[in-house]
């Protein structure tokens, strides 16, 4: 496996490459991600793993300077799942210049995480379409994990033509539930005990819709209440449709749901799709 640190380098390694997989991630790996480096190794590709910690995504005051960055380990575990390269950036490499250039998101991305978190799609958008412009795979593999952030780059590739094929791998989870994230390291032993809360409220709404209750907005507020109760601060819990990420209409089937919500000084996000 090769750790290459600059575009140049990188180029020069892919040119003879005729079918790559990106695997993008802001490293510090766990299971989650490993899927998505197996899912990649499974279609048989050139596997390309980045591993970026993208200011431009989080939001003043946010946890860009905590989030871990842990590279040796990662490239061990890449390693170990068959990635060909790591793409392991500096800002300076990425950004060489005042990125001013930004890509404006679409209405989806104004609601839900989008509405909490100003400018975050927009940083997501602009890093993700400047790594398939770099690397130019032929298909790139995203967690459903991360919903919305899913939704987004699929309207991305279609609305500015990106000849790439966008694969959605299904969400790790530990044990209890809990959906595995970097930010999970952020919690309290307590705080972990108590976590998988948000994912059960999201189970639980998924059981009521599916047994016929459709009262989306009255389901939403007792799960927000029970998280409140237990100490959490819900940015928000939503029950979508899959297609258009809009609130479901009567003949809508294929659903979401959907929930952010704080635990400390920690934010964690969930969702599972359905059928009902
Ligand atoms: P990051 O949070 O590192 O996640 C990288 C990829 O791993 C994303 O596609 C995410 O959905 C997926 N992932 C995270 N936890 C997962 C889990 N428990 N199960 C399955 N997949 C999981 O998402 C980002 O980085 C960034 O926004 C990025 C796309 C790299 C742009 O900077």
């Amino acid at each position: 496996m090769d750790v290459i640190h600059t575009v140049g380098e990188l180029r020069a390694r892919l040119r003879a490459v005729s079918s790559i997989a990106l695997v993008p991630t802001m490293g510090n790996l766990h299971a989650g991600h490993i899927a998505l480096v197996e899912e990649a190794v499974r279609r048989g590709k050139c596997v390309v793993a980045s591993i970026f910690v993208n200011r431009l995504q989080f939001e003043p005051g946010g946890d860009f300077d905590r989030y871990p960055r842990t590279l040796a380990h990662d490239c061990e575990a890449l390693a170990k799942a068959g990635c060909h390269v790591v793409f392991a950036p500096d800002e300076n490499e990425l950004y060489p210049e005042p990125q001013e250039i930004l890509l404006v998101p679409p209405k989806s991305a104004e609601q839900l995480c989008g509405q909490f978190r100003p400018g975050h799609f927009q940083g997501v958008l602009t890093v993700v379409a400047k790594l398939f412009n770099i690397v130019a795979p032929h298909t790139a593999v995203f967690g459903r994990k991360d919903y919305q952030q899913l939704f987004v780059i699929r309207a991305l590739v279609r609305q500015m033509g990106y000849p790439i094929e966008i694969v959605g791998v299904e969400t790790k989870r530990e044990p209890d539930g809990l959906a595995l994230s970097s930010r999970n390291g952020y919690l309290s032993s307590e705080e972990r005990a108590a976590a998988v809360r948000l994912s059960q409220n999201l189970k639980r709404i998924k059981g009521l819709v599916e047994s016929g209750q459709r009262d989306f907005d009255a389901l939403c507020a007792s799960a927000t209440a029970d998280l409140t109760s237990a100490g959490w601060r819900v940015d928000y819990v939503a029950v979508r449709n899959q297609s258009g990420l809009a609130f479901p209409g009567p003949s809508d089937r294929d659903l979401v749901v959907l929930g952010g919500a704080w635990l400390g000084k920690t934010r964690l996000i969930d969702n599972l799709e359905f059928r009902a």
